[in-house]
């Protein structure tokens, strides 16, 4: 056993387990705690070939048990455990000790606790983990924020831990405060709009194109060694030939089509709104899992409209289409969200780096993909780039993909296939590429019945028109 620990974590849920093994494995010594005897025990049991790890249900034995200065990561629900946890921490600690929250933690929450624990020389991180217990375990990327000194003491850790992409690791300071916990937040919104548009994919495969579980296992197989090469094409592929150890035939079948969410899609959105900004491929994928819980009221609805029986397709030109248009949908809401980040970054004065964090989000991460190595280039290339779609190798990818989206929108469209990500990722580009949108009619509209005044394209100035009211 060692004397002091390099590393300590709190929360030994698999998460917690996971990230503490990994470390162990990274040659650093580590301490868990929980106050459940049970998970103490498991993680004793498992690290317990290695001098490296060791855990107890005491927080001061914990505490002590830590090298100073003392770094300190807490795995634990997000909400009010995480401020129970630190007070119970608080007493035990000396200044400059550093505390890092590693989960989902809302960004004002993580501002008010930095702002606290200041106060009494304690360094406060809000890090981003993503990649799930598989990630914790194999190497995560994570999203740290916070000062940038104290970042020092646990660089080292982060970086032997995390996931490596061709030998880079997937941790980069990101910024001050909350800029960590913002953009997980952020990679989560993505994760929603991709998670939704594959299943909008899935659909018309099985719909129009006929596919059976096997053939969708090998179309997102293929497409996987290809361009759309991502973690959730991967996962879907394995998901269609999951046999159903309660049944007969695969397990995607008998899955209720409710999709459950915790919030940090939610949020996305609701801070996008806040900010000005528009992500409408998160806003709808979260909508739609809002749509998808109505089970009830949906099979009564169901029941009254009729729907178009899909029309007939050519399988093979069909499969290549919703390729494209799965790829070009992906590339939209990668622009939406790094749109988002750009913003925010300026609004709380995080000074991101979006060439950082697109590196940082290429392995380890649930929305890494081969596209993030190409988002990584276009942000190394221009760091003032205001959105994706304006850099030149976007421009080809987009042009390539585009027809092949109206295509697949029109088709779901007219055979009665809800493609709430796919129209929304497509009506966005169509909008953001159009120098002259109809929202003059709107400022007329709000003029007309409010005197709102509105600007003029041929001169300077604020304008008010008495409208004639016949
Ligand atoms: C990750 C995931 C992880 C979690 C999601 C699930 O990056 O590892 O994003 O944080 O699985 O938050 O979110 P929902 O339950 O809201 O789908």
């Amino acid at each position: 056993m060692a004397d002091t620990y390099d590393f300590g974590l709190v929360g030994l849920g698999v998460m917690g387990r996971n990230f503490i093994l990994n470390v162990a494995d990274n040659g650093f010594t580590a301490f868990g705690n929980d106050l459940d005897e049970e998970k103490v025990g498991a993680l004793i049991t498992e690290g317990g070939d290695t001098d490296k790890v060791n855990a107890s249900s005491d927080v001061k034995t914990f505490v002590n048990a830590l090298t100073t200065p003392r770094k300190i990561m807490l795995l634990v629900p997000a909400g009010k455990v995480v401020d129970i946890v630190i007070e119970s921490l608080l007493p035990h600690l000396d200044k400059g000790d550093i505390i890092i929250d590693g989960g989902n933690s809302f960004f004002t929450d993580t501002d008010r606790r930095e702002a606290y624990l200041k106060e009494k020389g304690i360094n406060f991180f809000g890090a981003g983990v993503s990649g799930g217990a598989k990630g914790a375990r194999r190497g995560p990327s994570i999203m740290p924020g916070g000062s940038r000194e104290a970042y020092q003491h646990v660089k080292p850790i982060f970086e032997a831990v995390s996931a490596k992409y061709k030998g880079e690791p997937c941790v980069a300071y990101l910024g001050p405060k909350s800029a960590g916990n913002y953009v997980k937040m952020v990679h989560n919104g993505i994760e929603y709009g991709l998670m939704q548009l594959t299943s909008e994919i899935y659909d018309l495969l099985k719909k129009a194109g006929g596919l059976s579980n096997a053939e969708l296992h090998q179309t997102f197989g293929q497409w996987n060694e290809g361009r759309l090469q991502s973690f959730l094409v991967e996962i879907t592929s394995e998901i269609f030939e999951q046999k159903d150890d309660l049944g007969d035939g695969e397990l995607v079948d008998k899955i209720l089509d409710k999709a459950k969410q915790k919030g940090t899609g939610k949020w996305t959105s609701q801070n996008a709104m806040d900010l000005g900004i528009p992500v409408p491929t998160i806003d709808v994928a979260v909508s739609m899992r809002e749509l998808s819980a109505l089970k009830e009221e949906r099979i009564k609805a169901d029941a009254l409209y009729d729907r178009p029986t899909p029309k007939t397709v050519d399988k093979a030109d069909f499969i290549s289409k919703a390729e494209q248009a799965l790829y070009f949908a992906f590339i939209i809401t990668y622009a939406q969200g790094m749109h988002q980040l750009a913003d925010a970054s300026k609004e709380y004065g995080y000074e991101l780096e979006l060439g950082e964090i697109a590196k940082i989000w290429r392995a380890g991460c649930i929305i890494r993909a081969a596209l993030l190595a190409d988002i990584t280039d276009a942000y190394q290339a221009n760091e003032n780039l205001e959105n994706l779609l304006l850099s030149p190798s976007f421009v080809e990818k987009v042009k390539e993909t585009v027809d092949a989206a109206r295509e697949m929108t029109a088709y779901g469209a007219l055979n009665g296939i809800p493609l709430a990500g796919l129209s929304n990722a497509l009506t966005y580009f169509d909008a953001y590429t159009s120098s002259r949108l109809p929202l003059n009619l709107i400022q007329a509209q709000r003029d007309y019945f409010g005197s709102h005044t509105y600007e003029r394209v041929d001169r300077e100035g604020i304008f008010h028109t008495e409208w004639e009211d016949n």
